[in-house]
């Protein structure tokens, strides 16, 4: 079979794929491609049956497709990629150093009185703790928990991530650690309500990326519907299809009761935001991908959302 490459976006013949066999996937046809046109290496290849259909699988079988007339494939160029694990690496030691160069007061930030000498308020300390604590954590389970299924993702996502994560942590710091900081209203009482509700959201956050760890075996990039096992924390799966977002904004609201500071908040909102419309995402591909997914179940808040 010959099969017709067309760009996407200009609608020109870009070449001829020729004898491609019965049992040809499109990681065959990514293969081809890439020899014909070695500037687009195959993270960059996207394959369409048309211009407004979903990019196909690497494991889609090129001759059982609903390919039309001409045998016509649609390309589009990714743009240069970059390693998933390398963007989330950078992302997040942004945060783990900018909030340490705030928390130790580095020099010109408040002033030469204040230079190294870190707030002598515990929730202070507690607070850079728990945020140093946090990105450790997310590093460690990019480089070892995660089994990511894509390789790599667009360049100008590390930019765009890097900024917001990178920002934030700078002005979260930035307010915690200043000379003018007072601490929450109510005390004590406030403080570890906030804290306790962080421990909590952490360690249900983690328990959840140990458990889809768990549900894709080695090597594959397989997807399973999740469901509740013995651990506790993974009980909120009978509720909802992305416990471990639910955790994430639990995390930062826990951070901005016990510091009550508006920017922690800001930033709690803002991704309750973002993961509210990820979760949106994945709880309708679950529903499409399983016929027998669980009806109850909703996206991020139980009973709600
Ligand atoms: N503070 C913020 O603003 C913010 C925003 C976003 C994320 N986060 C944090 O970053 C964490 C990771 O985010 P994410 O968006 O990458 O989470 P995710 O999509 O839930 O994925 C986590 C890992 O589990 C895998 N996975 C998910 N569902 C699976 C299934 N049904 N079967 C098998 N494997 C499955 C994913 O593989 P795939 O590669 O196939 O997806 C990925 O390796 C979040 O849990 C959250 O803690 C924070």
């Amino acid at each position: 079979m010959d099969l017709n490459i067309v760009s996407l976006k200009t609608k020109r013949q870009l070449c001829k794929l020729e004898g491609i066999s019965k049992s040809a996937t499109i990681a065959t046809v990514k293969e081809l491609f890439e020899k014909k046109n070695p500037r687009y290496y195959q993270s960059r290849q996207s394959f369409r049956l048309n211009p407004k259909a979903k990019s196909l699988k690497d494991s889609d079988i090129v001759a059982t497709m609903n390919l039309d007339v001409d045998n016509t494939l649609y390309f589009k160029d990714l743009g240069p990629q970059i390693a998933w694990a390398t963007v989330f690496l950078l992302e997040y030691a942004g945060p783990l150093v900018l909030y340490l160069v705030f928390y130790f007061r580095f020099p010109f930030i408040y002033g030469d009185e204040f230079t190294f000498k870190p707030s002598s308020e515990w929730v202070v300390r507690v607070a850079a703790l728990c945020h140093s604590f946090h990105y450790v954590k997310r590093l460690f389970e990019t480089k070892f928990i995660h089994r990511f299924s894509h390789g790599t993702m667009p360049i100008r996502n590390l930019f765009k991530n890097s900024s917001y994560y990178w920002t934030f942590g700078a002005l979260i710091s930035y307010f915690i650690n200043h000379p003018k900081y007072t601490v929450a209203s109510y005390g004590e009482s406030q403080i570890m309500l906030g804290l306790g509700i962080f421990v909590f959201c952490e360690l249900g956050n983690f328990s959840i990326h140990y458990y889809f760890r768990n549900l894709r075996p080695a090597g594959t990039t397989r997807r399973q519907i999740p469901k509740a096992s013995t651990n506790p924390f993974t009980w909120l799966f009978s509720f909802v299809s992305c416990p471990n977002y639910t955790y994430e904004v639990g995390i930062w609201i826990g951070f901005a009761i016990m510091t009550q500071t508006a920017v922690a908040l800001l930033f709690a909102i803002c991704g309750c935001l973002q993961m509210t419309q990820w979760a949106l995402g994945k709880h309708r591909n679950y529903r499409r991908e399983f016929s027998d997914y669980p009806r109850s179940r909703k996206a991020i808040v139980p009973f709600l959302l």
